[in-house]
């Protein structure tokens, strides 16, 4: 007869959590930054607040995003009036929405993950869906299910309102599930929409502004397992060490409260200064048992929460230009997707590497890091090992 420890231990599995597919999706609807002022002052009726839409037309300018994917189109708005006042009460209307989009969108996202992994989608063990942008019972998880027809065995987990880190911390989950789950394989999807946050400005409130002009809609999916399939899986990055610390004294910097009018979110101006003040420490944790300092010699896959963000971040550390140019190539052209941002970056970083005629998914480095970000503040640390091209 086996005994309990016999049993836990063909219940794990040999080797690291490997990346074994990446999949993306945004909503059709491309917003360009150079006309968004216009275009937001005018469908919120505030074109005569010149003063206040000058300083929004600055705020968009240095946040060097290019373009942003939202589902929020101008039709959808003159339907949804009260979206474009101040902080109207519409919860309900904004709720209506994201229930049936967010789990459509991470099924575009999950369905280029599965078809880039070539297995069934009935050996997808567990699902982990992530999002800041809708809640209700039961979840988008469940939806998803339904909607790509995974077993109705899949072992849930709905993890909701985690904001920008949750794509790092999905990660950091997938890495436990799998390593302890013999021939797992866990699909990860963050999907979000700037829907709940989308709101008229008013001069007296400024705290809007910068959420108005950073924020764009997106999914993404990965599909992660331990020990793949020799010439059947293909492996991108291994997950090789996780950890998530809160900074000090760091509350009140990012707040996002759900209430009546939808999110009314809070991000503190001196975030870009307290997170690059404390992040050799994540860094130090990660890469001092592999006698690792020079922070030039990894591959860089951190959240693009942005411009400022990157910038103290790159100055801190002594960062040469090039080494959060995935995170600045995904900012500027997607804006920030909360928790899906940091898997586009992956993306970027796998895709940038093979173009560049690289010999590892890791610009030929061997060790990375993926950074996530969010409220707490949280950082989430991944430590990366990339593979061969
Ligand atoms: N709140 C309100 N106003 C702000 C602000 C803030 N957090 N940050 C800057 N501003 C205002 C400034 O006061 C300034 O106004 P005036 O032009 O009237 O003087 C204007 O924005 C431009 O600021 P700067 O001239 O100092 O320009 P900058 O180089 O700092 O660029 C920025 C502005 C692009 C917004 C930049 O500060 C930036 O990238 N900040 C970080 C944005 C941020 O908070 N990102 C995190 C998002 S949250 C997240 O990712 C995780 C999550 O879970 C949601």
């Amino acid at each position: 007869m086996a005994t309990a420890n016999e049993i836990r231990q063909t219940q794990r599995a040999g080797g690291t959590a490997t990346v074994l597919a990446i999949g993306t999706a945004n909503p059709p609807n491309c917003v360009y930054q150079s006309t968004y002022p216009d275009f937001f002052f005018r469908v919120t009726n505030n074109e005569h607040k010149t003063e206040l839409k000058e300083k929004f037309q600055r705020i968009c300018d240095k946040t060097k995003i290019k373009k942003r994917y939202m589902h929020l189109t101008e039709d959808i708005l003159k339907k949804n009036p009260k979206f474009c006042e101040f902080r109207a009460p519409t919860l309900d209307a904004k709720q209506e929405i994201l229930i049936v989009e967010i789990p459509k969108l991470g099924e575009e996202a999950a369905t280029k993950a599965i078809k880039e992994w070539g297995q069934p989608k009935s050996k997808i063990t567990h699902l982990i869906f992530c999002t800041s942008a809708g809640v209700d019972m039961p979840g988008a998880d469940y939806q998803l299910t339904n909607l790509l027809g995974l077993s109705p065995d899949v072992k849930r987990y709905m993890m909701y309102q985690q904001g920008c880190y949750a794509g790092a911390m999905g990660l950091r989950l997938a890495k436990d599930l799998t390593e302890n789950n013999k021939d797992s394989r866990v699909l990860l999807v963050c999907a979000e929409m700037r829907v709940l946050g989308f709101s008229g400005l008013s001069d007296t409130h400024l705290d809007g502004l910068v959420g108005q002009a950073l924020f764009g809609d997106g999914a993404a999916a990965v599909v992660i397992g331990s020990d793949p399939l020799p010439n059947v899986e293909n492996s991108l990055f291994e997950l090789v060490w996780t950890a998530q610390t809160i900074l000090p004294d760091s509350e009140r910097y990012i707040k996002g409260d759900i209430r009546e009018v939808g999110m009314i979110l809070y991000l503190n101006q001196d975030l870009p200064n307290l997170v690059s003040k404390h992040i050799e420490k994540a860094l130090v944790k990660a890469f001092q048992p592999l006698n690792i300092s020079d922070y030039n010699s990894i591959f860089w896959v951190s959240h693009p929460g942005g411009r400022a963000i990157l910038d103290k971040i790159e100055a801190k550390l002594g960062l040469k230009p090039e080494k959060l140019q995935a995170s600045r190539y995904v900012l500027s052209e997607y804006g920030n997707m909360t928790s899906a941002s940091v898997l586009f970056v992956m993306d970027e970083m796998r895709r940038k590497s093979k173009d560049e005629g690289h010999n590892t998914t890791g610009e030929g480095l061997e060790w990375g890091v993926l950074l996530g970000l969010g409220p707490g503040i949280t950082i989430d640390t991944v430590l990366l090992r990339s593979v061969a091209i």
